[in-house]
């Protein structure tokens, strides 16, 4: 049996939302210091909901599974459900990641919220640094890492 669901290795192979948004409403960019992987979120917002996304992803596979998963999760919704996705969704809509590639779906989490920051900056909407505490933090482990 493969250490990978189906559901990861489609997204790895054929990820969706793949490129860049020239004119982007927001960016965020993430990395991983331990595994030096880096993930870049592009999102173009239409009265407060997530027009388009895109990403590019410069990291191993599950990186890439989880930025693919989480762009299609939070394409076509309002920014505050988007900030609510948690790397723990994302994980389970891949149908599970091991347990010790449970931080590249962090990543993923991250790279949202990180550009609907920059979203909220650009624009100097007020926001609530509560939700936006996994952006700029690289503490992994306050994520859950599933067993
Ligand atoms: Fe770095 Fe997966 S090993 S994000």
């Amino acid at each position: 049996m493969s250490l990978y669901s189906e559901k990861v290795m489609d997204h790895f192979r054929n990820p969706r939302n793949v490129g860049v948004i020239e004119d982007a409403d927001g960016v965020g960019e993430v990395g991983n210091a331990k595994c030096g992987d880096i993930m870049k979120m592009y999102i173009k917002v239409k009265d407060g909901i997530l027009a388009d996304v895109k990403f590019e992803t410069f990291g191993c596979g599950s990186a890439i599974a989880s930025s693919s998963m989480a762009t299609e999760m939070i394409k076509g919704k309002p920014l505050s459900e988007a900030l609510t996705l948690t790397n723990k969704a994302v994980a389970e809509a891949l149908d599970g990641l091991p347990a010790y590639k449970m931080h590249c779906s962090v990543l993923a989490e991250q790279a949202v919220q990180a550009a609907i920051l920059d979203y909220y900056k650009r624009n100097n909407i007020p926001y609530d640094e509560e939700k936006f505490r996994c952006a700029s933090c690289s503490h992994e482990h306050d994520h859950g890492e599933e067993e």
